[in-house]
């Protein structure tokens, strides 16, 4: 049973200009998913970055194939739960689709997702000139946004599946272009998904806000995973970009402790683990 008074790690609360100075000093930034108050707790005591609850509970929560069946309830469910698993760790959570579709969803989905649910950061796919006053709109009422370029799942329909993104030159270009418009709009930390490891590198190197890769390769300022795939249990095939790290370990913790651990080393991601 989760005991929510379980004693809290002597920690200091992980905030955005705390993760600003990571970037500046070279600290790798280790994010992973969570969706309940026991993983939470997993999390918090392995002294994780930041918490992510994703709309990836879609799939690896219901069992979905895509994101897109996400609403804004779920989202405020998971991450009521998950806060309540946490000290310092920081908490993102999902716009799950559709909360974005113009200023004042989006506005009343952050406002939900911090005000009521207890998340610090709201996190948005994309870089669409709505989605741009969406993050100035946010940001402009103290709500901090984690930008999502590159295979944002939301698109899955448009990109045919779940695709590598910005594999030519002009397609990488554009993505670049993209996460400093994100920047410009007040983002304060990025999330670049399924790109190959030069447009990363490019990426990361050309922002003052962190990034943080999920299949982007090493350069990155951070890495994110779907802790189902990391834990081995996502049914089907594991992705290329993550590993299951509690193959030869005999904890849900010690998993997530080597995760941390070969995050903040660079030893994760290997060369397996990116898209060139
Ligand atoms: O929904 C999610 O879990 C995400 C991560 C894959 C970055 O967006």
């Amino acid at each position: 049973m989760y005991v929510q008074n379980a004693s809290v790690p002597d920690r200091k609360p992980v905030t955005v200009p705390g993760l600003l100075a990571m970037k500046a000093e070279g600290r790798r930034i280790v994010m992973l998913t969570a969706y309940d108050a026991s993983f939470a707790w997993q999390l918090e005591s392995a002294g994780i970055d930041i918490a992510l609850v994703g709309d990836s509970l879609g799939m690896v929560v219901q069992g979905h194939r895509s994101t897109l069946p996400v609403t804004l309830d779920h989202m405020v469910y998971h991450t009521a739960a998950v806060a309540r698993g946490l000290a310092a760790t920081m908490l993102v959570a999902d716009l799950p689709f559709m909360a974005d579709r113009d200023v004042a969803h989006a506005l009343e989905a952050g406002a939900r997702l911090v005000g009521e649910a207890g998340a610090a950061m709201v996190k948005i796919e994309g870089a669409a000139p709505h989605i741009l006053e969406a993050i100035a709109a946010l940001s402009a009422r103290a709500i901090p946004v984690c930008a999502h370029l590159g295979l944002t799942p939301q698109s899955v329909h448009k990109f045919g599946g779940f695709r590598i993104q910005g594999r030519e030159q002009a397609a990488a270009d554009r993505v670049l272009a993209e996460a400093l418009a994100v920047q410009a709009a007040g983002a304060d930390l990025l999330v670049m998904e399924g790109v190959p490891v030069e447009l990363g590198r490019r990426v990361t190197e050309a922002l003052s806000i962190p990034v943080i890769g999920i299949g982007a390769g090493p350069h990155c300022d951070g890495q994110v995973l779907v802790i189902h795939d990391m834990l081995g249990i996502t049914p089907g095939k594991r992705p290329k970009f993550s590993k299951d790290f509690l193959a030869g370990r005999d904890s849900v913790a010690a998993a997530i402790a080597t995760y941390a651990g070969d995050v903040r080393s660079g030893v994760f991601p290997a060369p397996e683990h990116c898209f060139n």
